[in-house]
C-alpha cells in the first residue's frame, strides 16, 4: 500500500485530468493475479504504458512487494497494491480495464483443461467482483482454460445482470504472436511485418492458424503448413516442457497481454481501425464463443469479423476445433449453472 493514498489519488486525478485536456485520457487498469509469473512483467509493462493513469495490482500473495517495487519507476501511472479477498472490491472500483492472469499454470504432461478445477472457481470469484464494482469495465481474461473461463465469466455476468458480450474478451494474442514469429522464421521475414490470423480457441487443436490469410500474401508447401500448424498449436507446451515444472509461458504472455490491453485502451480512446484476434461471444459459427478478428472500440469488441475464405486443410481443422470447443464451452457454462 502506498504511504499516502489520498495524496496519490489526488495527484493521479490531476494527471488524468491534465491528459484529458491534452486530448489523451489516462485509463484505470486493474491486474488480478499481479504477483504471478505473468502478472509481474505484465504489471511492469502496463506501468510503462502512457495510456494508463492508475494501475491497481491485486493478488492473494505478494502484491505489496510488487507494488512498492514498480511504484519507483518514473513513469506516469500511479500504482496501488491490494492484497487478498477483503481488498478485491477496492482494487476493482472505478476501473476501465480489468486484466485477469490469476490462477495456476500447467506443468509438463498437463492440458489446459487439467487446470479447470482450480481456475474455474478463481475466475468466478474475481468476475463476481467485477460485476459488483466495475460492471462497465472491459475484461481481458488470460486464466486457462480460456475456452471455458470466458463462458464462466459470461454466466457470472448474466447472473449479476451486467453481461455485455462486447466487454468480455478471452486473450488469444499469444497464439498470434507465436504464429507471426514462426511464420516469419519460415519465410525469412521480420516478424513485425507478418500478420497471421489465429481463430477458434486457445488450446491444442482449437488453435487454428489461417495460413492461407497471412499478410503479406505468401504460400506454403503442405509440409510447411503441417509444421507451422503443429508448432503454433503446441507453442505453449514447448515452453511448459522447457521450463520443466516451473510453469508455462510468462514473459511472452505478458508481452502478448500488453499488446492486447494496449489495443483495447486505444479502442476505448476512440482510435479507428484497431483489429486483434480474441475469443469472444460470436455468431461466426454455431458455437456461442469463438476466436476471430474483432474491431476494438469505445464499447469493446464492437465488430466480430467473419472467418473469410478457408482452404481445405483449414476447413478440416475448423471442424476438429469446433468439436473440442463445444465441450469446453459447455463445461464452463455447466460449472456456474450446476
Ligand atoms: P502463476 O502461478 O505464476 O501466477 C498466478 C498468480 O495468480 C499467483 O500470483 C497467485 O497468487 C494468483 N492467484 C491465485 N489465486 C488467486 C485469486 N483467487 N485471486 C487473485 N490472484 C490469485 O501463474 P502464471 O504463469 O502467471 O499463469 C497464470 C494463468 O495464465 C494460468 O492459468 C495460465 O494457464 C494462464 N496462461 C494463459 C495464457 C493465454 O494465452 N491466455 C498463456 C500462458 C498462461
Amino acid at each position: 500500500q502506498l504511504s499516502n493514498p489520498q495524496m496519490e489519488e489526488s495527484s493521479a486525478l490531476r494527471r488524468a485530468e491534465c491528459r484529458a485536456k491534452g486530448g489523451s485520457p489516462g485509463f484505470k487498469v486493474a491486474i488480478l493475479g499481479a504477483a504471478g509469473g505473468i502478472g509481474q512483467p505484465l504489471a511492469m509493462l502496463m506501468k510503462m504504458n502512457p495510456l494508463v493513469s492508475v494501475l491497481h495490482l491485486y493478488d492473494v500473495v505478494n502484491s505489496p512487494g510488487v507494488t512498492a517495487d514498480l511504484s519507483h519507476m518514473d513513469t506516469g501511472a500511479v500504482v496501488r497494491g491490494f492484497l487478498g479477498q477483503p481488498q478485491l472490491e477496492s482494487a476493482l472500483t472505478g476501473m476501465d480495464l480489468v486484466i485477469i492472469p490469476a490462477g495456476v499454470p500447467r506443468k509438463p504432461g498437463m492440458t489446459r483443461d487439467d487446470l479447470f478445477n482450480i481456475n474455474a472457481g478463481i475466475v468466478k470469484t474475481l468476475c463476481e467482483g467485477v460485476a459488483k464494482c466495475c460492471p462497465n469495465a472491459i475484461v481481458n481474461l488470460i486464466s486457462n482454460p480460456v475456452n471455458s473461463t470466458v463462458p464462466i465469466a459470461a454466466e457470472v455476468f448474466k447472473k449479476a445482470g451486467t453481461y455485455d458480450p462486447k466487454r468480455l474478451l478471452g486473450v488469444t494474442t499469444l497464439d498470434v504472436v507465436r504464429a507471426n514469429t514462426f511464420v516469419a522464421e519460415v519465410l525469412g521475414l521480420d516478424p513485425r511485418e507478418v500478420n497471421v490470423p489465429v481463430v477458434g480457441g486457445h488450446a491444442g487443436v482449437t488453435i487454428l492458424p489461417l495460413l492461407s490469410q497471412v499478410k503479406p500474401p505468401c504460400s506454403f508447401t503442405p509440409e510447411e503448413t503441417e509444421y507451422l500448424t503443429n508448432r503454433i498449436q503446441n507453442g505453449g507446451t514447448e515452453v511448459v516442457e522447457a521450463k520443466a515444472g516451473a510453469g508455462s509461458a510468462t514473459l511472452s504472455m505478458a508481452y502478448a497481454a500488453v499488446k492486447f490491453a494496449d489495443a483495447c485502451l486505444r479502442g476505448l480512446r476512440g482510435d479507428a481501425g484497431i483489429v486483434e484476434c480474441a475469443f469472444v461471444a460470436s455468431q461466426v459459427t454455431e458455437l456461442p464463443f469463438f476466436a476471430t478478428k474483432v474491431r476494438l472500440g469505445r464499447c469493446g469488441a464492437e465488430e466480430v469479423f467473419q472467418l473469410g475464405p478457408l482452404n481445405e486443410y483449414e476447413r478440416v481443422g475448423l471442424e476438429k476445433a469446433k468439436k473440442e470447443l463445444a465441450g469446453s464451452i459447455q463445461k464452463g457454462v455447466a460449472f456456474i449453472n450446476k
